[in-house]
């Protein structure tokens, strides 16, 4: 039976935990004392009996991986093929904790870093053990979400980072491989999603619900962007913006936008304090966002190319009819952002077309990956619809990577 280590027993290392130990692994949970990891572990039970109330796992099964897990100490990481830390952001930590650990671990264990915002190739360069050191990004809850991004440093070896994909889905998730930069792939292709939708909001295009059906109705979006920034919460939202736009140094594509950064200022982070651009205490959301401006009258002569685009872009031919010139706008920025934003990325080498793919539909569950979607939209449309959005803003920020 293979081992997994894994440092930090929190929401993420539990779950990485419990997804380990249903594959089949035998898993060493550790923490700074025993007791964290028990009262993980006692968690993790409890999440394995619910999934055996919803028949998604028999009794035994559940028994077996709650049986693999061991709450431990450092000490006992000897024999551990593989060793994940899932501890405090902060690299300085991270490298105290994890260098005494490479004593115990054997010569040739796998080391992997759970971190969303932190340089891979540093962590390995400053644990000494770049070659043998990779990411392996999951998302929360990691038990429940499909995708592993697997990132690899500058030195790191290609049989570790091709070993972590195997294991990875032997684990039962989808692998996107990517390169160490900023946001790796989803934190980073996302951004757009959020930020022009409040970029519309402060246009005065639409308010909250048009916006939000829009992505839905056309787009086929699980969660509108207000809904889903109001349930990622806009302090945790707005913090990755501000990290991405500045360790990619500053693009206006990726700039934070100031109506959300002041939502912030003043409290309404979303459901976890009541309201954000919905107050969410009744048993309906209701939109309370209040616009700083006027809304504008004109949406800038871009209704023809929109209507193409969204013609072209949505399987929901019933909902584009029944739209309105602001949805089919809104829409149009929104995807056509996206679609910019995989375009830059594979430009600069984050990874290929097809794991970014594969990163957006496991890992935010976009109803397509959005290369996909571009190649069914046309290159030639798309080209366009960037273009003459380019031509409607100040900014620069709809100009495609050559
Ligand atoms: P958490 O705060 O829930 O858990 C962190 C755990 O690490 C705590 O149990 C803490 O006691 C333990 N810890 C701290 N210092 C330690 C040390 N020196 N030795 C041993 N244990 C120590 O944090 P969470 O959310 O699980 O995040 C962990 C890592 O995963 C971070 O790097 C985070 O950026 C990353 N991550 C978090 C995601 C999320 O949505 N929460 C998603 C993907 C990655």
């Amino acid at each position: 039976m293979s081992t997994v280590g894994i440092l930090g027993a929190g929401a993420m290392g539990a779950g990485i935990a419990q997804t380990a130990a249903c594959a089949g692994w035998r898993v060493h949970l550790v923490d700074l004392d025993l007791d964290t990891c028990e009262a993980s572990k006692q968690g993790i039970i409890t999440r394995l009996a619910r999934n055996v109330e919803k028949g998604r796992m028999s009794q035994t099964q559940a028994d077996a991986a709650a049986e693999r897990i061991a709450p431990s100490t450092t000490r006992d990481l000897h024999g551990c093929e593989l060793f994940i830390e899932a501890i405090v952001e902060d690299l300085n930590i991270k490298v105290a904790a994890v260098t005494p650990v490479l004593d115990v671990l054997p010569e040739d264990a796998i080391i992997a870093t759970n971190t969303s915002s932190l340089s891979v190739s540093e962590f390995g360069e400053r644990i000494e053990a770049a070659p043998r050191t990779c990411g392996m990004h999951f998302f929360n809850p990691a038990a429940i979400m499909k995708l592993v991004e697997v990132v690899s440093g500058n030195r790191t070896e290609q049989r570790i980072v091709d070993r972590v994909a195997d294991v990875a889905t032997q684990w039962g998730k989808k692998v996107a491989r990517c390169a160490d930069t900023p946001g790796f792939i989803v934190n980073r292709v996302a951004r757009p999603y959020y930020l022009e939708a409040f970029r519309c909001l402060e246009d005065g295009i639409a308010g909250p619900p048009t916006i939000d059906s829009a992505m839905k109705l056309i787009g086929g979006f699980r969660m509108g962007p207000f809904e889903l920034t109001d349930f990622i919460g806009h302090d945790v939202n707005a913090a990755t913006t501000r990290s991405v736009w500045k360790q990619w140094e500053c693009p206006a594509r990726l700039a934070p936008v100031a109506a959300q950064e002041a939502m912030v200022a003043e409290g309404n982070l979303g459901r976890k304090s009541g309201c954000g651009v919905y107050d969410w205490s009744g048993p309906q959301p209701v939109c309370v966002y209040r616009p700083t401006q006027d809304a504008a009258t004109s949406v800038g002569g871009l209704d023809a190319t929109a209507l193409r685009f969204c013609e072209a872009a949505t399987q929901n031919a019933e909902a584009l009819a029944d739209s309105t010139e602001q949805q089919r706008i809104v829409f149009t920025r929104i995807l056509a952002a996206l679609l910019n934003e995989a375009a830059w990325a594979a430009h600069q080498g984050v990874a290929d077309p097809a794991d970014i793919d594969v990163a957006m539909r496991a890992g935010v569950n976009y109803p397509r990956g959005l290369f996909a979607w571009a190649d069914d939209i046309g290159g030639d449309l798309v080209s366009e619809t960037l273009a003459r959005l380019n031509e409607s803003v100040d900014d620069n920020r709809f100009a495609a990577p050559s």
